[in-house]
């Protein structure tokens, strides 16, 4: 083949792993056939460290991101692991198993088996929705994109479905977590539209795009609400996930972590059931102000008169958090 017609095939090609390579080994071969012997194995060794690099860092290449969508969706460098987040042993086993699910995509592939791609989670404000989604971004190696729903649906009124269109059409190509935050921004314009016509015509796209998409990587959406979701909206998922309020054990556990690189000279556990109700959100933000009170005191480890401080201070937030709910 002529040499503009494999640099042409070979810059298509870019981001698809598999496809690369054939254009690489065409290549090669051609150089070969021209007696390029030097060249042709330089290239060849090349080629097979590239191989060695891609594959163990576990990261994929990126697609340029469509233009249209800069305004409601942004890359995320997750910065947490693991190792930062409590699951209840459910969730552990779902995760563990999602994430062998799609480790091992190929082998079900084979058997003409579909996998899990698209996932909801539900549950109340600060159970770790959005870093549980960027953790499991981080584990699988997959770049995470976060949408923001409201302002998806706000910039689209007036305009076609095209931009939808780019951003699933992204999805399908791009393996990567694309997570749509606050997705009950869909629920609720589904029962707002009412005669609103454009805006119906808008949430009922993004329901189709969402049923018919075959994500490379997964789409996960979150929301706080869980009874009032539209069987509309949650039969499109492959998996519903809760996520639970911490409970009695969970909270112990919580405290634990959080207090760990402390010298600390009271047991936090004891706590637990005045703090059941609370978040994790909550809980980190209690134990973080512990800590900063603790420093303030200039004293060298964190008592339980610090935790009392924040604490009566986190009360009286959630007290006011309640009065406005009501
Ligand atoms: N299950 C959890 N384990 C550990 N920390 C958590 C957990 N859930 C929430 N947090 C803490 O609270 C913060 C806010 O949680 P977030 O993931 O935004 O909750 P949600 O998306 O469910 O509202 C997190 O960044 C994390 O620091
Ligand atoms: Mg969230």
């Amino acid at each position: 083949m002529a040499r503009g017609e494999l640099m042409k095939k070979l810059l298509a090609s870019y981001g698809r792993d598999d496809e690369f390579r054939v254009v690489v080994e065409q290549i090669i071969a051609d150089e070969e056939k021209k007696n390029n012997h030097v060249l042709a194995r330089s290239l060849r060794k090349t080629l097979e460290n590239i191989g060695s690099v891609a594959p163990s860092t576990g990261l994929s290449r990126l697609l340029p991101f469509p233009d249209e969508a800069k305004d409601f969706i942004h890359r995320v460098e997750p910065k947490r692991s693991a190792q930062d987040i409590l699951l209840s042993r459910e969730n552990t086993e779902l995760f563990v198993s999602l994430i062998q699910e799609f480790r091992q995509a190929d082998r079900f592939r084979r058997h003409g088996l579909p996998l899990r791609s698209k996932l909801l989670f539900c549950g109340p404000p600060g159970t770790g929705k959005t870093l549980c989604a960027e953790i499991f971004a981080a584990e699988l190696g997959l770049p995470f994109f976060h949408v923001r729903l409201d302002s998806l649906i706000s910039s689209y009124l007036g305009e076609t479905a095209s931009n939808i269109r780019k951003t699933f059409e992204f999805a399908r190509r791009q393996p990567c977590v694309l997570f749509f935050d606050e997705f009950d921004a869909l629920a609720r314009s589904r029962e707002e539209a009412g005669e609103h016509n454009e805006l119906r015509r808008v949430v009922n796209s993004l329901l189709i795009f969402i049923e018919q998409i075959e994500p490379s990587g997964f789409l996960i959406a979150a929301t706080n609400l869980d009874q009032h979701l539209d069987p509309a909206i949650w039969r499109r998922f492959d998996e519903v996930i809760w996520f639970e309020l911490p409970d009695m054990g969970m909270i112990e556990k919580y405290l634990a972590q959080a207090f760990k690189n402390s010298r600390i000279n009271f047991d936090p556990a004891a706590f637990a059931a005045e703090l059941r109700g609370y978040s994790y959100a909550d809980l980190e933000k209690l134990c973080v102000q512990t800590l900063k009170i603790s420093i303030l005191d200039g004293n060298r480890a964190v008592t339980e008169a610090h935790f009392r401080n924040a604490l009566r201070h986190a009360q009286r937030r959630r007290r006011r958090e309640a009065q406005l709910d009501s």
